[in-house]
């Protein structure tokens, strides 16, 4: 099998450390953590959310990272080389859940693309929900196609020019504005009037508030949102070079996703409680409740622009991360150039998810047991493909392969320190124990959902 050529790596550290941030930060952390805390009791999700993150969450990304760098190559060779022939559709269902979450992601970073033009235009804000309402229907209903189109563009684009100077300079550039723009958008917020109750509803914790399904649910978004089980961290790690010390930087990816959310949620949860609207308001929240929040604020226009690019940034660098996984799987399995690859990818992304936008619109009667096609692909996705990769990595890193992996999570240069035996000890049973826990009772949250 081939091995990525010496230009298909990482060329520091932190490049590495932001792109892998970058994947994690998206989505998820934006739009998702902010109405899901305001659903769940606020702090009675954020503290296990936290919790989850350290413990099991960050075993697995370092289990990913391993395997990914010993197997130097696409999640199909990593998982071949760790876990044997038999675990090889392991890595290829990985490679097509990440393809399938793209599919419809990609619609969702549409509609952030849209938003962000809007902004830009002064046209985002109203203080009118009907108008928002109706604009936001007007989007998902129909130009939502051709954002997809142009938001797919962005990824492919960037992922042609390679790892090193599509991906890793686009990061690099990127997350530092980003965490900049988010701390002074959540200073802003903090600043207008009533924050303290926000304050207090994010970070006052209860025992009254905990209920097991907030601890389920903060479960399942801790795997999400750390980008587990789509291959996408093995993928990554296949390009770090034998230097990097793994535990320590999967411990901050772990910290600048955790940041990146509480972030948000300061950002979003002062405003909504400023101007009396419902912290669990769903998904509209980023998209209706938010534009009429802008439209009350002095200098709301250069906040909505602020507001969306970060939206923005954080679903391109998370896309472009899945379309990797597909991408190296084309190159090291199926020897296409890269351009080749991202073509391909690119039409079929392009197909598959216009039927994801179609569900909002003209197919929106199309069910697939009980679901829209969007819906159904994002449960099958989250609740299915993430858990049994989740669990195949957690078996093979952490029974099948252990030997192997604890030499690759010690492996790094003198200079970057070393990982003792008691480190190595406490991941091991955090993988072999805690993390398929933590993968099945997110599924199990899930299928209740
Ligand atoms: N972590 C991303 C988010 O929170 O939006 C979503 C994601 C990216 C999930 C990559 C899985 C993945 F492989």
């Amino acid at each position: 099998m081939s091995v990525p050529t010496s230009s298909a790596q990482w060329s520091t550290r932190l490049g590495f450390i932001l792109a892998a941030a970058g994947s994690a930060i998206g989505l998820g952390a934006i739009w998702k953590f902010p109405y899901w805390a305001g659903a769940n009791g606020g702090a009675a999700f954020i503290l296990p959310y936290i919790l989850f993150t350290f413990t099991a969450g960050v075993v697995l990304v370092m289990a990913e990272l391993a395997l990914g760098r010993s197997g130097r190559g696409s999640a199909v060779e990593a998982m071949r080389r760790a876990g044997g022939r038999g675990f090889v559709w392991c890595g290829g269902m990985a490679v097509l859940t990440s393809f399938l979450i793209l599919s419809y992601y990609a619609v969702v970073g549409g509609w952030c693309a849209a938003y962000l033009a809007e902004a830009l235009m002064g046209e985002a804000a109203s203080q009118d929900p009907e108008v928002l309402k109706m604009r936001f229907g007007e989007l998902v209903s129909g130009r939502n196609i051709a954002w997809l189109f142009a938001f797919l563009a962005a990824v492919c684009l960037t992922a042609v020019f390679g790892v090193h100077r599509g991906i890793e300079r686009l990061s690099t550039c990127l997350m530092p504005i980003f965490f900049l723009l988010m701390v002074g958008l959540a200073a802003y917020s903090l600043l207008l009037p009533g924050s303290e109750a926000e304050l207090a509803y994010l970070f006052q914790f209860s025992w009254s508030t905990v209920t097991p399904q907030a601890i389920l649910n903060a479960m399942g978004f801790t795997f999400f949102s750390l980008s587990l089980g789509a291959g996408v961290l093995v993928t990554y790690g296949a390009y770090v070079n034998k230097s990097t010390r793994l535990p320590s930087a999967a411990m901050w990816v772990a910290i600048l996703a955790l940041q990146a959310a509480i972030l948000a949620g300061l950002v979003i949860m002062p405003a909504v409680f400023a101007y009396g609207l419902e912290p669990d308001a769903g998904p509209g929240l980023v998209f209706i409740t938010l534009p009429m929040i802008f439209a009350q604020l002095s200098g709301g226009s250069i906040v909505a622009v602020i507001f969306y690019f970060c939206l923005f940034v954080a679903a391109l660098t998370s896309a472009i991360s899945l379309l990797e996984v597909a991408v190296a799987f084309l190159q090291n399995e199926c020897r296409f150039s890269r351009r080749a690859a991202v073509f391909l990818c690119f039409a079929a992304l392009f197909i598959l998810g216009s039927v994801s936008a179609l569900s909002f619109g003209p197919w929106n009667d199309c069910l697939i047991f009980g679901r829209s096609i969007f819906d159904f692909l994002d449960y099958v996705c989250t609740n299915f493909l993430m858990t049994i990769n989740g669990l195949a990595v957690a078996f093979v890193v952490g029974w099948k392969a252990w030997p192997k992996a604890m030499k690759e999570l010690s492996t790094c240069s003198p200079e970057n320190g070393v990982v003792t035996k008691g480190t190595l000890s406490a991941i091991g049973f955090g993988l072999r124990w805690l993390a398929p826990l933590m993968v099945l009772a997110s599924c199990w949250q899930g299928l209740e959902a």
